[in-house]
């Protein structure tokens, strides 16, 4: 069984990403920056967001955190989106998820302007991505593909299966998976929660993708000897451990799984290390105006 280890992959990456940006710096221009906008203080968003700036820090990009409160209105929060999008220091915007419920996640992700959408999650982004235009990724999807081609995996004829249809990850990765591109070019069959008979399914898997949020629910029995299974699942679990009180756990059950594949992914040090590559280089192609929009902006 070989590794697919977030650290290894996403510090070779690092380094590819500090090497452009000084690059952009030699020819004049200022670093990346990237705007995190967090409402409210759930945990694990204050971890997420944290760790996005320690990256950005350590790969020289410049990084601004916006904070609100539980209470901000709506509007409040779509007149600074609609600020930053105009704002020409600013390459790429996120707005942490999740929101509180009187926040419409439709209405902010529409209101980023696609040009800074380094999440990849506005409508323009995932309809190119489709279509297999030039655009933002989302960025554990892409994540996963960097993770694929730095261990030479070949998905071109592999039998694909992803556990879970979330916008952010199940979806945008069966999608890219499917597109004629390398990687890509698998055939992938979805499941979620109204499947049936899933451990058939996902027995068939060459490639076997976890993202449904249910700790250790891929068992051995699920899984096909040889299988490249790739957990991106982490629940915070309490625990008496853990200085901080809790554990990462995976939707995969590592120890039974890991006797069985070829390759997996663990939790921590796996897919959660490579979302954190998704965006940066992300908001590198934003700062380098890699994504061609029309007249530069699309939604006037
Ligand atoms: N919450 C959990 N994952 C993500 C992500 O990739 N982007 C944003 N903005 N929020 C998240």
């Amino acid at each position: 069984m070989i590794l697919l280890d977030g650290k290894v992959t996403s510090a070779s990456a690092k380094i590819r990403i500090i090497s452009e940006v000084k690059a952009l710096l030699a020819s004049g221009k200022r670093p990346p920056h990237l705007c995190a906008i967090l409402v409210g203080n759930d945990g694990a968003s204050e971890t997420y967001v944290s760790s996005k700036a320690r990256n950005c820090e350590e790969v020289g990009f410049k990084s601004t955190l916006l904070r609100y409160p539980d209470s901000v209105s709506e509007e409040i929060l779509l007149d600074k989106i609609r600020e930053i999008n105009e704002d020409s220091e600013i390459d790429g915007l996120i707005v942490q998820l999740p929101l509180p419920p009187h926040i419409q996640v439709q209405k902010v992700t529409e209101t980023i302007s696609p040009r800074k959408d380094v999440d990849g999650f506005h409508p323009i982004n995932i309809g190119r991505m489709v279509q297999n235009q030039p655009c933002y990724l989302p960025a554990t999807p892409l994540g996963i593909l960097l993770m694929l081609e730095h261990y030479g995996i070949e998905t071109s004829g592999k039998k694909c299966v992803v556990i879970g249809r979330s916008n952010i990850v199940g979806l945008p990765m069966s999608i890219l998976l499917t597109r004629n591109n390398n990687p890509g070019n698998c055939t992938v069959t979805i499941c979620h929660s109204k499947t049936k008979n899933i451990e058939e399914i996902t027995r068939t898997a060459d490639i076997l993708i976890a993202a449904i949020g249910k700790p250790r629910f891929v068992k051995a029995s699920m899984v096909k000897d040889g299988a490249v299974v790739i957990d991106v699942g982490i629940t915070r679990e309490s625990s008496t451990l853990t200085k901080s009180g809790y554990k990462l756990a995976g939707d995969v059950d590592f120890e039974q799984v890991a006797a069985k594949a070829a390759y997996i992914s663990p939790v921590p040090g796996g897919v959660g290390l490579m979302t954190i590559v998704g965006l940066l280089q992300n908001t590198l192609r934003a700062a380098k105006g890699e994504v061609a929009f029309w007249n530069g902006e699309l939604i006037s």
